[in-house]
C-alpha cells in the first residue's frame, strides 16, 4: 500500500501545509439508497475527492448514535453506526483513501456522549455519588426539593445546562449537565476513567489506520471544580468573560488533555495529527492548545467569521500568523462548515461577516455576487500558508438553502438557540438535471430536499466546464501543490492600493485580493485569477489574482 507521505509534492509533515475536504458524511454521497449518505457513498467517490486535489479528508462523526444531534451525540466511540455502515467498511475505506494518497481524519466528540452510552445508562440506574455518576456531572439541585438546576449555565443549544436525572424520584435529586442538548452529557475530565477510555478510542483508531482527529468542542472539557453560577451569562455562545477565567469554555488546565493524547499519537508512525475545534476569543488562547507536546493545528475561526473586506481580513491574517508563529504551529483557513451559513451566501448580503449571518436569515442575497466573492475568498485561502479546509460542496459552489419546509428540519440547535444548521447540510448534487442529483439510488428520498436549481451545480456538470467553480478549485489546489513545495511559511506584505490586499510567498507566488470597488494593476506573469480578465494587468473588484512577480 503507497504510503501518502511518498507523494513527491507534498512537504513533510503532511499537516504543516495540506488541504483538507470536510466530508458531512450523511450528505455527501449514499450507497445504499436510504436517503441518508454512507460510507458506501463516500467509497465509490474517493477518485472525485483525488481528482480534486486534496491530501486528506475529514469524516464527521460515524459512531453508533441516536442521532439527536446528527451524529455528535456517540453512543459508542468503537463501532459505527448501520446508518453509516460496518466497522470493516471503515477500514476498507481508510485503506483505500490511501491508495489514492489521501489521508483521513475522523471526529471524536470528547466533551459529551450520548445519553444512551453505556456509561450514562449505568450512570442513570446508579445511585447519587456513584462512582458512574462521577464520570459525568451529576450535582443536587438547588430549592428544599432540588427542583431547581445546579447553577445558571445555559445549553449552547438555548435553555438550561442542567437536567434532572429522575424527575419524579423525590429521593434523587440529582441533575446532570449538558452544554449541548440533553440527550448530550458532558463527560467530567477529571476522572481518570474518562482520561483512559479516551486514550484507549484514540489507539483504537490509530490501530486502524486513521491519520488523525479532528477534536469536537475542543475548549471545553474541563470545568470549574465548583460550577459556580455564570455571572454575565453568555449570550449566543459569546461570552464577555475575560480569558481562562470561564467556568467551562477554555479553562487554562485543558491543554493539558492534549499532551497525553499527542504522546498517544506520536507512538504511531506517519505523522498522525489533531485539528481541535476550539472557539476561544483570541489567537493567543487558541496557541495554547499548539506546539510541541501539544496538538499540532486548530481552526481558525477568526478568518471564518471575518468579513470580506481587505483591512479585516488583513487584520485576522496578521495576528493569526503571529500568533501561530511563536508556537511554530500551522495556521488553518476556513471558510464554511457543517455549523454555519454557506459563504457564497454569506458573502451575498450586504452584511459579510458570520456574526449576522443567521439573523440576515431569508434576507435579499445577491448569490451572483457572493460566487464571484467565494472564488476570490478560495484562491486568498488556497494562497495562505497552512492548511486550508475546504466544507463539501464550496467546491461546487453551493449556496445555504433558506427555504427548507418547517416539517424537515432536523438540527436541534434551531428549536431555542437561534442557530440555523440545516440549511448548509443539504446532501451534494452529483449528476443530472433534477433531484436527487444522484446523491441516492433510492428508493429513499435525501434526508433534505435539494432545491431544483442545483441543477447548474452538479459535480458531473461542472466537471468540464472551464467556468466553473470545480475547475476553479481542482486548477487551485494543484497550482496550490506545486508552489508550496517552494513557497515560503510566512507572508511579506506587498503595497496594495485600497481594498486590495497583496502578499508574496517567496520570489514565485505572489497573491492579489481586490475586496474594493475600483480595478487594480497587476504586474509580473498571471499564474491563475478567480474570474477571467479581459486584461492580465487589471484586476477587477472582488477578484483574486496569483502571480509570478
Ligand atoms: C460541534 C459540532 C456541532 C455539534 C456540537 C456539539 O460544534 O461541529 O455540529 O452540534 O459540536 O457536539
Amino acid at each position: 500500500m503507497p504510503d501518502p507521505t511518498d507523494t513527491p509534492t507534498q512537504t513533510s509533515p503532511w499537516w504543516r501545509d495540506a488541504a483538507i475536504y470536510q466530508v458531512y458524511l450523511r450528505s455527501f454521497a449514499d450507497g445504499d439508497g436510504d436517503g441518508v449518505g454512507d460510507i458506501a457513498g463516500l467509497r465509490s467517490r474517493l477518485p472525485y475527492l483525488r481528482d480534486l486535489g486534496v491530501d486528506a479528508l475529514w469524516i464527521t462523526p460515524w459512531y453508533p448514535s441516536p442521532m439527536a444531534d446528527a451524529g455528535y451525540d456517540v453512543a459508542d466511540y468503537r463501532d459505527i453506526d448501520p446508518l453509516f455502515g460496518t466497522l470493516p467498511e471503515a477500514e476498507k475505506l481508510v485503506d483505500e483513501a490511501h491508495e489514492l494518497g489521501l489521508r483521513v481524519l475522523i471526529d471524536l466528540v470528547p466533551n459529551h456522549s450520548s445519553d444512551q452510552h453505556a456509561w450514562f445508562k449505568a450512570a442513570l440506574a446508579a445511585n447519587p455519588g456513584s462512582p458512574e455518576r462521577a464520570r459525568y456531572w451529576f450535582r443536587p439541585g438547588r430549592g428544599p426539593h432540588g427542583e431547581q438546576p445546579p447553577n445558571n449555565w445555559s445549553s449552547r443549544f438555548g435553555g438550561p445546562a442542567w437536567t434532572r436525572a429522575h424527575p419524579s424520584d423525590p429521593h434523587d435529586t440529582d441533575w446532570y449537565l449538558h452544554l449541548f442538548t440533553p440527550q448530550q452529557p458532558d463527560l467530567n475530565w477529571n476522572n481518570p476513567d474518562v482520561r483512559e477510555e479516551f486514550e484507549d478510542v484514540l489507539r483504537f483508531w490509530f490501530d486502524r489506520g486513521v491519520d488523525g482527529f479532528r477534536i469536537d468542542v475542543a475548549h471545553g472539557l474541563a470545568k470549574h471544580p465548583d460550577l459556580p453560577d455564570l455571572e454575565h451569562p453568555d449570550v449566543n455562545g459569546k461570552t464577555v468573560i475575560p480569558a481562562g477565567q470561564h467556568p467551562h469554555w477554555d479553562r487554562d488546565e485543558v491543554p493539558d488533555i492534549y499532551r497525553t493524547w499527542r504522546q498517544v499519537a506520536d507512538e504511531y508512525p506517519g505523522d498522525r495529527a489533531f485539528v481541535a475545534e476550539a472557539w476561544v476569543t483570541h489567537p493567543d488562547r487558541l496557541t495554547r492548545y499548539l506546539g510541541d507536546g501539544v496538538l499540532q493545528t486548530a481552526f481558525n475561526f477568526d478568518y471564518l467569521e471575518c468579513p470580506w473586506d481587505t483591512t479585516q481580513l488583513r487584520i485576522v491574517i496578521d495576528t493569526t500568523l503571529t500568533a501561530h508563529a511563536a508556537v511554530a504551529a500551522p495556521a488553518t483557513w476556513v471558510l464554511s462548515n457543517h455549523d454555519v451559513v454557506r459563504h457564497v451566501t454569506r458573502y451575498g448580503r450586504a452584511e459579510t461577516s458570520l456574526h449576522d449571518a443567521w439573523r440576515l436569515h431569508g434576507t435579499p442575497t445577491d448569490l451572483q455576487l457572493g460566487t464571484r466573492r467565494a472564488r476570490a475568498a478560495a484562491l486568498l485561502t488556497l494562497a495562505l500558508p497552512g492548511n486550508a479546509y475546504i466544507y463539501q460542496g464550496e467546491e461546487l459552489g453551493l449556496w445555504e438553502i433558506e427555504d427548507l419546509p418547517e416539517e424537515v428540519l432536523q438540527d436541534p440547535a434551531r428549536l431555542h438557540s437561534g442557530l440555523l444548521r440545516d440549511g448548509c447540510r443539504v446532501p451534494l448534487p452529483w449528476i443530472g438535471n433534477q433531484p436527487p442529483f444522484g446523491f441516492t439510488t433510492g428508493p429513499g428520498t435525501p434526508w433534505l430536499p435539494q432545491p431544483a436549481a442545483w441543477t447548474d451545480h452538479t459535480a458531473a456538470a461542472e466537471q468540464h466546464d472551464p467556468a466553473s467553480m470545480l475547475t476553479l478549485y481542482r486548477e487551485a489546489l494543484r497550482t496550490r501543490r506545486r508552489l508550496n513545495t517552494t513557497a515560503e511559511q510566512t507572508i511579506t506584505w506587498r503595497e496594495a492600493p485600497l481594498g486590495a490586499l497583496a502578499f508574496d510567498r517567496g520570489p514565485t507566488w505572489r497573491c492579489v485580493v481586490n475586496t474594493g470597488t475600483q480595478d487594480v494593476l497587476l504586474t509580473g506573469q498571471l499564474l491563475l485569477a478567480s474570474e477571467p480578465l479581459d486584461d492580465n494587468r487589471i484586476l477587477p473588484p472582488d477578484t483574486t489574482a496569483w502571480i509570478a512577480p
